[in-house]
């Protein structure tokens, strides 16, 4: 070994031990005779105190070294006559004998502190120099030791952790595919899996009855903060299980890790159906860490003679806690946003609740006193509260409302930091319609079993499915399957594949399905999301080694990038790309 310890392992139990750290320059500084090191790795810092008294060649060294040179020190430790409460190893320093430079280093681009002036993209193009600051650290830590707990947890229950593979089939259904050429099939594409969806129903009609695998999943789709292209989930599956045994086993999974890695005690976890998340909060992935539950109005004031509200299919406010004086440049802040593209309402109706019990709102003449009182007391008002309304098409109006409800409590920095928030979300419709494509499609997948039978309005439909949200982040999602053919057959006709479209995509499920399946169901977590919220950050970059940036690119080695013409002739590309080329 080059060193004997780490540079967080010397107390002062250790005086006067000879030892050998090795590490990279953090900080020089030099102090009449003296220069003092801070030597950095992986596990802490300490202090290596130069002298000529000592060596007389080692302030001459030093002046060699710079930030980030990787050295070693061999020196004898010593009690710090200035102790430094803040560093684990303050009450200590090694007197250096002798300093070696093992390597090298340019100066680093940005500072690594724990508080950098480095900007996002220089930091992905130095990831490796990002990586080495405490933030970065701390995160890949922490996923780490939520990875080892998860499998500790589920190996307890006898869950088998089984590989699935990457090159698969294309599918249309879902999100968009990365596919790979194949050489030796010229013409032909393996995608790469957007979920080991179908593989661990497979498994199940195999009969290992439990399984689960941390796997990298890819979906082609546009990124966002707690979105990439290549991301984690902790999939799971279970045979004979009906829907609560999933939920109690995975809730049980995510108390275990927040007990393991945060030494938090999770309360039992809130259900509501996704028509009431919808309704109440406007997101099937409500943020319930703070209230700002809808009120329903539309009975209230509609048709009183405000044509806005009159035309509109629902009338919803938001009761905001003593901010009955907000001023009228704060209210116009907030009717921008309302108004803005992201959220895209046509304006934003107040009702201000005075302290002195009088009432102001900006729809006055149109409504009499009593109406509005009628509309406070409906959202429980109380003196010194304002109730905040939008109206218009009902599914438009509440998604518009839960995103203003997001912003407004964050413009009012009323999220407590410190608590998590976990909820489960039941009963999801079985279809949505695609308006980009103008057809029905599965809200969860075609796989997701429905509650009762399929007869009726396809809208209507519900699906044995569940979501698990942790602070207005959908962080797992699951299903009970369907186990038998005629229904998973019907599902498609819904879809609007034909029997042979679906044979085509899916007819090595099919076929299984025909061999014994039992009844099964699973979830998957987004392990990126569960360490971010973990970790108090708002993007799942800060928990990911190497991730893509907003444009999809790995700006550090270039990728996505172009390759030769022989790569392209070899797969049977060459005609296409150059087709392409001349476009
Ligand atoms: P679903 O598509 O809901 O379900 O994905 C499960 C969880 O994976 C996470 N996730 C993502 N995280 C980061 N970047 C992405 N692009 C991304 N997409 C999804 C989310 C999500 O809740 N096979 C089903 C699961 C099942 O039915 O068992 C599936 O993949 O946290």
């Amino acid at each position: 070994m080059l060193r004997t310890h780490t540079c967080e392992e010397l107390r002062i139990k250790d005086v006067n031990k000879k030892v050998i750290l090795a590490g990279w320059v953090q900080k020089i500084r030099e102090l009449g005779h003296l220069t003092f090191i801070d030597l950095r790795d992986r596990y802490g810092i300490t202090q290596i105190t130069l002298s000529t008294d000592i060596n007389p060649n080692l302030l001459e060294q030093a002046h060699t070294i710079q930030r980030e040179y990787v050295v070693q020190i061999t020196g004898t430790v010593r009690e710090r006559e200035n102790k430094n409460p803040h560093l684990s190893t303050g009450d200590i320093e090694i007197m250096a004998e002798n300093i070696k430079t093992l390597n090298p280093s340019h100066t680093p681009p940005f500072t690594i502190e724990d508080n950098t002036d480095g900007g996002e993209e220089l930091r992905m193009k130095y990831r490796y120099l990002d990586l080495r600051r405490n933030p970065l650290k701390n995160n890949l830590i922490l996923r780490h030791k939520l990875a080892l707990e998860t499998r500790k947890y589920l190996d307890s229950l006898n869950f088998l952790e089984i590989e699935t593979p990457f090159l698969i089939k294309s599918t249309p259904e879902g999100a968009r595919d990365f596919i790979a050429p194949s050489r030796m099939n010229p013409g032909t594409f393996y995608a790469l899996p957007q979920s080991p969806q179908t593989f661990k129903q497979i498994l199940m009609v195999a009969g290992y009855d439990r399984y689960f695998q941390i796997v990298r999943c890819f979906r082609d789709e546009d990124l966002r903060a707690d979105r990439q292209p290549e991301f984690t989930q902790i999939d799971c599956e279970m045979c004979f299980v009906e829907r609560e045994d999933i939920l109690q086993t995975f809730e049980g999974l995510i108390k275990h890790l927040f007990k393991a890695v945060k030494n938090i005690d999770l309360p039992v976890f809130q259900r509501i159906t996704y028509e009431q998340a919808m309704n109440d909060y406007g997101s099937d992935k409500p943020d319930l860490r703070f209230d700002m539950k809808f009120v329903h109005l539309t009975e209230i004031l509609k048709n009183k003679g405000l044509s806005v509200f009159d035309t509109a299919e629902i009338i919803i406010g938001i009761k905001v806690k003593n901010q009955a004086t907000a001023t009228r440049k704060q209210i116009d802040e907030w009717t921008e946003f309302a108004k803005s593209p992201k959220i895209g309402a046509s304006g934003l109706v107040y009702i201000k609740y005075n302290e002195d019990g009088s009432i102001k709102s900006s729809v006055d003449k149109f409504f009499t006193e009593e109406q509005l009182r009628t509309a406070l007391h409906a959202a429980h008002s109380q003196k010194g509260d304002i109730l905040l309304i939008l109206a218009g098409e009902k599914i438009k109006t509440l998604r518009r409302m839960g995103q203003f409800r997001l912003y407004l409590a964050d413009y009012l920095k009323c999220i407590p930091q410190d608590i998590s928030a976990c909820l489960w979300v039941l009963d999801f419709p079985l279809f949505e319609y695609d308006e980009e494509e103008q057809r029905w499609v599965s809200m969860h997948h075609p796989f997701t079993s429905p509650i009762g039978d399929l007869s009726g309005n396809i809208a209507g439909l519900k699906a044995n499915a569940y979501d698990m949200v942790i602070n207005g982040s959908e962080v797992g999602g699951g299903s009970i399957r369907i186990h038998n053919k005629p229904i998973q057959k019907k599902v498609f006709e819904l879809l609007g594949l034909t029997e042979e479209e679906a044979m085509k995509q899916f007819g090595f499920l099919m076929n299984a399905f025909e061999y014994g399946a039992p009844p099964h169901g699973g979830i998957a977590f987004g392990l990126d999301r569960l360490t971010a919220i973990m970790c108090n950050t708002d993007t799942i970059r800060d928990v990911i080694a190497f991730p893509k940036n907003n444009a999809g690119k790995d700006i550090m080695i270039d990728a996505p990038s172009e390759v030769s013409d022989k790569q392209l002739e070899e797969l049977g590309l060459v005609f296409k790309a150059s087709l392409n080329s001349k476009n």
